[in-house]
């Protein structure tokens, strides 16, 4: 499916390491269909010498011989991309963006009319290829582009496809999730500290039952509440562990953090809306380097 298709990843940070990783690991592409551009010279060695690819300074250099750009900067640096980005093949290039709170709209605006743009929300287990990625394709994006990425981002863990007003939920959950669980694996591993455990076995323990539990969740299909119920066995000690967490409201808290967050995300992204119309520019100067 992406057998010759030139690939141009701008930002050669933590995500874009993670992407090209995944792809490489999994035989999705071979490494000369992948162009790394960065402004970070140091991270261009990086790419070069861990996975061979081809580095450039000069976005527009890399994005303009290209079939699928991935735009993987840091949403404040996003505008300075789009500065140097002059991209005039319009619906024969797909544009892949991971930055966060970026929507499709502002992206078909600065760079395209014409734009096929898919907004992926990876999340930082990505690193360790079991990642969750949400995907939303933009209009015009036909199905068999959107399943190109999918397979892009499946290299990294399990994908689902969304609408792109889901994105601050995903964001929500699966974006802070990785936090919100390790604050649990934590507690979980502190818990067997107080109780007399060393904290390597207690933190392995912790870590690894929490990864099980997952995989089973996974693997089974089953709902989480059978598997819970599974393990509870009458006045056993579980029941009077679960009784615990419920006294603390643990479930309650846990949805209100996934509500928190995207309430959050939905505000950062209107503040940006009215920071941008305030401070709104005269027409963009386009450049050929690095948009620095
Ligand atoms: N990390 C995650 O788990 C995660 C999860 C979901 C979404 N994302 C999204 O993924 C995107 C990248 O995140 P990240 O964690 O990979 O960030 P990162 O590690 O900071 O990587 C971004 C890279 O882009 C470089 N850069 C800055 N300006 C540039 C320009 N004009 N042209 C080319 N490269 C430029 C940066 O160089 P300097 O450092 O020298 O500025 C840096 O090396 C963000 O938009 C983030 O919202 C990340």
């Amino acid at each position: 499916m992406l057998k010759g298709k030139k690939i141009s990843i701008i930002g050669a940070g933590n995500m874009a390491e993670a992407i090209v990783s995944g792809l490489l690991k999994k035989g999705i592409v071979n490494t000369g269909q992948i162009c790394a551009t960065d402004v970070n010279a140091e991270r261009l060695a990086h790419f070069r010498k861990t996975f061979k690819v081809r580095v450039s300074q000069d976005n527009q250099e890399s994005a303009k011989t290209s079939d699928i750009i991935i735009l993987s900067v840091k949403p404040q640096v996003i505008n300075k991309v789009f500065d140097g980005l002059d991209l005039s093949r319009g619906a024969d290039q797909l544009i892949i963006t991971v930055a966060a709170g970026i929507p499709i709209a502002t992206i078909i605006s600065e760079l395209h009319p014409e734009a096929r743009v898919v907004r992926a929300m990876p999340n930082t287990p990505a690193v360790v290829l079991e990642g969750a990625t949400a995907l939303a394709g933009g209009p015009g994006v036909t199905a068999k582009q959107l399943q190109m990425v999918q397979v892009m981002f499946e290299a990294m863990g399990q994908v689902v496809v969304v609408d792109e007003s889901h994105l601050d939920a995903v964001t929500g959950l699966s974006g802070g999730g990785p936090a919100y669980v390790c604050l649990f694996i934590e507690a979980l591993a502190d818990g067997g500290v107080k109780m007399g455990l060393s904290r390597s076995h207690a933190q392995l323990l912790a870590a690894q039952t929490v990864l099980g539990a997952a995989k089973m969740v996974l693997e089974t299909k089953e709902h989480p509440g059978v598997l819970k119920d599974q393990v509870a066995s009458p006045g056993g000690t579980t029941i009077a562990g679960l009784h615990r967490l419920e006294k603390g409201r643990l479930r309650g808290t846990v949805i209100g953090a996934v509500e928190s967050a995207t309430l959050r995300c939905q505000e950062l992204r209107q503040q940006a809306i009215v920071s941008r119309e305030s401070s709104a520019a005269p027409p963009r100067v386009k450049r050929t380097a690095a948009g620095r």
